[in-house]
C-alpha cells in the first residue's frame, strides 16, 4: 500500500475529472476482474452506495433507479453517511463545528480516476458540505487481478474555524440480502483468532478493540460475511471479506435497519478519540480492505492472500528462514555457551537462523526476569561478555543467520530510562501509572520518544555486523491513557499509532532488507497496518500443536501463510500442559513459517533425527506454503479431522496437510477432496516424513487423475488422536 503511493508519482496518471450539478447524475464504477462497486448521485446530489458484489455491467443502468423509500423520512444508503440531516444509522462521519452544529450534509462535487499501474486503478471522489466547506475525499484503489478494493477517506477542514471529528470511518459498504452470516475472530492471549459465526439480526453488532496497542488478541479487525445463508461455506455462495489496516483502536460495525439493508462501517474506533482539525488540516483514515467472492470463503481468503503477498505485506512472500528461537528453551537463563550450544544444535538440525530472545540486555537492572531492564538496551556483559557480534559471527560462520529480540515501545519502572525520562511514560497527569507485566508504555506521540524507539532498533542493528532479523515485541496495552506531550489528550490513541508507523517507516528506509517480526505477546499485533512494515507475525505465544490448529486456521482466513510464524516446542507444552507427538507438532508448524523454540539438549537423538528430516523436507516444499494458494479441505470446527493444502499457480504441485484432532476418530478415516487441483492433470501422491517408513495412505507413490483427487479424494488412515500426514502432490 505504501509502495503504491510512491508509484502514483512515477506513473503517468490517466485523469478523468467530472463535475456535475445536482440535476445531472454521476455514476462511478470501481471494478476488478470479477467484482464491482458502484456509487452514484441522486437528485439531491448525495452520493449513494449502489452495489458491491459480482460484476454487473454499466453503472449507468441505475439511471431512473427508484428505491421506494420515503424521501421525506430517511435517506438511501450513502457512500459515506454523515451524522445529521435525515441519517439515523451509525454514521461514518460525525463532526462538531465551531458553532456546535453537528449536522453534515455531504454532496458530490467531483471525481477522478487514475491508472496507477497495469493492475491498480485509483478513484477519488470529492464530497463537500456546503455550509461549512468540510470536504471528504473518498479514495478507492481497485486491484484488478486479486479482486481486492482498498477504501479510505481524507477529511479536510475547508472552513475558517476549527472543527472536531467525532467519527471518521475509513469506508462504508451497504448490502441487501436475505441473511447475513457474520464470521469474526475472537480470542485472548494464547488463544487468538478463534472463529465465530452468527446470523446478524436487526440492530448494531460491533467488532472492536479499545486497548490502544496489542489490539488483536480479543478480536481481530477483520471479518467474513456470507450472504443469503446460515452456514459458513468454503466453496459456495457469496462472501464479502473485510480487514482494517490499522494497529490501534478499531471498530467494525454492522447495522441492519428497518428495510433489512446492512450497513458496514470499518475504521478507527472513535471512542475517546475526538479529533480536532484546524483550518485547512486534513485527516487521512487507514485503508479498509475489501474483497468479494461468489464461490465461498475459500476464494475470499485466496483473494486477500494474493493481494497481501503482492501488494499488502512488506515481505512480498520472501521466504523467511527456518529458525531456532531461544525463548522457550532458555527464557532468561543463559550465557554465551548456552546460546552457542543452541546454535550448534540448530545447525545440526538444518535450521537456518538463530534468534536470541528476551534477556540479553540491562546492566544496572539486568534483564534476568520480566520485572526490570526494559529501556536499557545495552548488552548485559555478565551474561554475554564476548558480545552480540561474537554470537552473530558464530551463527554466520555456520552458514546461519542471526536475529535478536527488542521491545522498544516499553520501559520497566526499574530501569535507567524510567529514572531519566519519567515524562516519556504514557500516563494521565495526576494519576498513578499502572504496570502490566511490570512494565510501562512509552509515549510514541512524542517525537523525542519516536527518535528513541528508532534509536533502539538502529543501535541494536549496530551491535553486530549483519543482524538479519529483529523480533519486535510489545507486551502490554494502554491503560489510563495520557501524554505529557499532547495538548489534546483525545488525539492520543491515533497519534500513538501514527508515531509508531512513522518510526517503522524510518526503519524501513534504513533497513529495507532486515526481516522484522511483529510480536505482541504472541498475536496481539496481527493486522494489515502492521504487516505493511513487518515481514511476519508471531501468531501466538501458545505453541501447542492442537491449539495452533485453531489459531492458524483462523489467522489464515485473512492473513497469508507467509506471515505466520509457527514453532515446534517441547512437551508437556509450557502453555497448555498438553503432550502431542513431535511429528504432529512439526506437521502443524510446517503449514506456516517453520521454526523451533525449545532446548535441543533435551531432545533425544531420534527426535533430533526426525526434526532434521522434517526441516529438510519443509525446505523442499515451503515455497508452496509461502506463495501457493490455500485451500481449506476440512475445517477443524467440523469434526475429527483438519486438512488443508497449498497449491502453486499452475496447479502442478501442492502440499497437503492432514491431522486427526479428536479421540473418537478410531473408526473413521477422513476422505479428503483435494479441491485445489486441476482436474485435467495427473498427479503422484507422496507422503513425506513417514514414521517407520509405513505410509498412512494406500495410494502412496501412486498416480491419480486430478479429477479423482478433486472429486473422490484420499483417505489416509489418520485415526488416532494426533495422527498426522504431509503429502506432496505433483504432476509430471
Ligand atoms: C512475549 C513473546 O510473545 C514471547 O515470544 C517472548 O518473546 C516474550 N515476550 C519475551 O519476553
Amino acid at each position: 500500500m505504501r509502495r503504491i503511493i510512491a508509484a502514483v508519482c512515477l506513473c503517468a496518471a490517466l485523469l478523468v475529472s467530472a463535475l456535475s450539478s445536482a440535476a445531472e447524475k454521476t455514476y462511478i464504477s470501481i471494478a476488478t476482474r470479477s467484482t464491482q462497486m458502484v456509487l452514484g448521485t441522486n437528485d439531491n446530489g448525495e452520493l449513494l452506495f449502489l452495489h458491491y458484489g459480482a460484476r454487473m455491467g454499466a453503472a449507468e443502468q441505475f439511471e431512473g433507479l427508484k428505491t421506494y423509500r420515503r424521501v421525506d423520512y430517511s435517506m438511501d444508503p450513502q457512500a459515506y453517511p454523515a451524522q445529521g440531516g435525515r441519517y439515523y444509522n451509525v454514521p461514518a462521519l460525525a463532526v462538531t463545528y465551531h458553532d456546535s452544529d453537528r449536522n453534515t450534509e455531504l454532496r458530490y462535487s467531483s471525481h477522478k480516476v487514475e491508472a496507477v499501474s497495469s493492475d491498480m486503478t485509483r478513484t477519488s471522489v470529492t464530497l463537500v458540505d456546503s455550509k461549512t466547506c468540510l470536504e471528504v475525499k473518498l479514495i478507492y484503489e481497485a486491484y484488478y487481478d486479486t479482486d481486492v478494493i482498498l477504501a479510505s477517506s481524507e477529511i479536510t477542514n475547508g472552513g475558517k474555524k476549527p472543527v472536531v471529528l467525532d467519527a471518521f470511518a475509513s469506508s462504508a459498504v451497504n448490502l441487501k440480502a436475505g441473511k447475513y452470516l457474520l464470521t469474526h475472530f475472537y480470542g485472548s492471549w494464547a488463544r487468538e483468532m478463534q472463529m465465530e459465526s452468527e446470523l446478524l439480526t436487526h440492530g448494531v453488532k460491533t467488532v472492536e478493540n479499545k486497548m490502544g496497542v496489542r489490539t488483536t488478541h480479543t478480536e481481530n479487525p477483520s471479518f467474513m460475511l456470507s450472504l443469503n445463508t446460515s452456514t459458513f461455506d468454503e466453496n459456495n455462495g457469496e462472501v464479502i471479506a473485510g480487514a482494517l489496516a490499522w494497529s490501534g483502536n478499531y471498530r467494525l460495525s454492522f447495522q441492519i435497519d428497518e428495510t433489512d439493508q446492512l450497513s458496514i462501517l470499518g475504521g478507527i474506533n472513535p471512542d475517546a478519540s475526538a479529533y480536532p482539525l484546524a483550518k485547512g488540516e486534513t485527516f487521512r483514515t487507514p485503508w479498509m480492505i475489501w474483497t468479494f467472492s461468489s464461490s465461498g470463503a475459500g476464494q475470499a481468503s485466496r483473494n486477500l492472500h494474493r493481494w497481501a503477498r503482492k501488494d499488502g505485506c512488506y515481505s512480498h512472500a520472501k521466504v523467511c528462514p527456518t529458525l531456532l528461537n531461544s525463548w522457550e528453551g532458555a527464557y532468561f537463563d543463559f550465557g554465551t555457551k548456552t546460546l552457542t550450544d543452541m546454535i550448534d544444535d540448530a545447525c545440526e538440525m538444518g535450521l537456518e537462523m538463530f534468534v536470541l530472545d528476551d534477556g540479553w540486555f540491562g546492566s544496572t537492572y539486568p534483564r534476568d526476569n520480566s520485572k526490570q531492564g526494559l529501556g536499557d538496551w545495552e548488552l548485559n556483559e555478565k551474561k554475554i561478555p564476548e558480545g552480540i557480534s561474537y554470537l552473530a559471527d558464530y551463527a554466520h560462520s555456520k552458514g546461519m543467520k542471526f536475529g535478536i529480540w527488542i521491545e522498544p515501545e516499553m520501559v520497566s519502572p526499574k530501569s535507567n530510562l524510567a529514572e531519566k525520562h519519567p515524562d516519556w511514560v504514557v500516563c494521565s497527569e495526576g494519576r498513578e501509572k499502572t504496570t502490566t507485566r511490570s512494565q510501562w508504555l512509552l509515549d510514541l506521540t512524542n517525537p523525542k520518544v519516536q527518535d528513541f524507539v528508532f534509536g533502539v532498533f538502529d543501535n541494536t542493528m549496530k551491535l553486530a555486523p549483519g543482524i538479519d532479523y529483529i523480533k519486535w515485541d510489545c507486551n502490554r496495552h494502554v491503560e489510563g491513557f495520557g501524554s505529557s506531550y499532547l495538548k489534546e489528550q483525545s488525539r492520543f490513541y491515533i497519534d500513538y499509532i501514527q508515531g509508531l508507523y512513522s518510526v517503522l517507516s524510518r526503519i524501513r528506509e534504513k533497513y529495507p532488507d532486515v526481516i522484522v517480526q511483529s510480536c505482541s505477546s504472541g498475536g496481539g499485533r496481527v493486522d494489515f497496518g502492521a504487516l505493511n512494515w513487518f515481514d511476519e507475525a508471531w501468531t501466538s505465544d501458545n505453541t501447542e500443536g492442537l491449539s495452533r490448529v485453531f489459531i492458524q486456521y483462523g489467522t489464515n482466513m485473512i492473513y497469508p501463510a507467509c506471515i505466520t510464524g509457527s514453532h515446534v516446542s517441547a512437551v508437556p507444552n509450557h502453555q497448555t500442559g498438553n503432550v502431542t507427538p513431535l511429528k504432529f507438532r512439526f506437521d502443524v508448524a510446517c503449514a506456516g513459517r517453520l521454526g523451533m523454540e525449545l532446548q535441543p539438549k533435551n531432545m533425544s537423538e531420534s527426535e533430533k533425527e526426525f526434526a532434521k528430516g522434517a526441516v529438510e523436507s519443509y525446505k523442499g516444499y515451503r515455497e508452496l506454503v509461502f506463495e501457493g494458494d490455500l485451500y481449506r479441505l476440512i475445517s477443524p470446527y467440523d469434526g475429527n479431522h483438519y486438512a488443508l493444502m497449498y497449491v502453486n499457480e499452475d496447479k502442478s504441485k501442492a502440499v497437503v496437510f492432514a491431522y486427526c484432532i479428536r479421540y473418537q476418530a478410531r473408526t473413521k478415516t477422513p476422505l479428503i477432496r483435494l479441491s485445489g487441483l486441476d482436474g485435467s492433470k495427473n498427479y503422484t501422491v507422496k507422503e513425506l516424513n513417514v514414521p517407520e517408513g509405513k505410509s498412512c495412505f494406500w495410494g502412496d507413490g501412486k498416480e491419480f487423475s486430478g479429477e479423482f483427487l478433486r472429486s473422490h479424494g484420499i483417505n489416509p488412515q489418520l485415526v488416532k488422536l494426533y495422527d498426522s500426514a504431509v503429502f506432496i502432490v505433483e504432476s509430471k
